[in-house]
């Protein structure tokens, strides 16, 4: 990009292409970081297409696009992202939020109003998207949610206080929390090794959020062991691992495997025999 003028439509064509050797998509990335370099919503770019950008302005987007172009994910470039219809802060020491977390979130919400289950305990809380969701949509609800990362713990109390819930969530490491809740939520990481190493990608988030130990299932077996809640509701890989699935077996476990929208083995929903 020279520094010669551009309007709005110029340099997010420009930019498109260029993030196309790196990303996905392109010119939603592109959108997303002019908004923010712009402090101007999405439309506001549509409808200003022939606007000529400021020199601070398209400063600030350069230095966005460098970091994109070297794979830091959008989210933690602009440190927030929109979960569950809430906004929450995040940054480069936590998981990027996924969409498709938002399906475990709701199954949880509405089998927890369902069934007056209001004791919850999260493991791996990240950002706290989970939990403060959580908090948000089921009134009387009290959680516990557990991390091993400080940088996650700090972030989710500041998002749960940001959302007006820290006093229905206690944030920490092991301890603290009930061992018999009525659920135990998790998002653990579960990539093996091997399938991290081939997912460059990825390799910009935080290794200990996305790997699960070499057969991806770590954290999944030590919170089926020290827990015995009513239920337990775990995000999985697709497809559903042939590994894990031996493991609940062998430990008695019965277990509901759930699609997302796209069709993919997306939610564990597992009891104790
Ligand atoms: C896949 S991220 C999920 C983050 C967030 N809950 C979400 O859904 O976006 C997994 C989280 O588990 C945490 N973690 C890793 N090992 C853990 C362990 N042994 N005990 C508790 N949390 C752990 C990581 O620090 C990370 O924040």
């Amino acid at each position: 990009m020279a520094s010669e003028k551009w309007t709005v439509k110029n340099v997010l064509e420009w930019t498109t292409k260029y993030l196309k050797k790196v990303s996905l998509s392109p010119r939603v990335d592109a959108e997303m970081l002019l908004s923010y370099a712009t402090s101007q919503s999405r439309l506001w770019l549509y409808t200003h297409f022939d606007e000529y950008l400021n020199d601070d302005a398209l400063k600030r987007y350069r230095e966005f696009i460098k970091k994109r172009y070297e794979g830091v994910p959008v989210h933690h470039i602009i440190g927030k992202k929109s979960f569950m219809a809430l906004e929450f802060k995040i940054n480069d020491k936590v998981l990027v939020p996924r969409p498709e977390t938002e399906e475990l979130v709701e199954r949880v919400i509405v089998d927890a109003k369902r069934e007056k289950w209001l004791k919850i305990v999260e493991i791996g809380c990240g950002s706290g998207v989970i939990s403060v969701s959580i908090a948000k949509y089921i009134p009387d609800c009290e959680i516990w949610a557990i991390d091993v990362n400080e940088n996650a713990i700090a972030l989710t109390k500041e998002n749960a206080k940001i959302h007006n819930v820290s006093e229905k969530i206690h944030v920490g490491t092991y301890g603290m929390e009930p061992l018999s809740p009525d659920i135990v939520v998790s998002n653990p990481p579960y990539l093996t090794k091997k399938e991290w190493q081939e997912l460059p990608q990825l390799h910009k988030e935080p290794y200990n959020a996305l790997v699960g130990g070499e057969d991806g299932n770590e954290l999944y077996k030590f919170i089926l062991k020290r827990y015995s809640p009513k239920i337990f509701y775990f995000e999985i890989a697709h497809p559903f691992r042939q590994s894990l699935k031996n493991f609940f077996e062998k430990e008695g476990f019965s277990y509901e495997i759930i699609n997302d929208m796209s069709g993919r083995n997306r939610i564990a929903v597992v009891r104790k025999r």
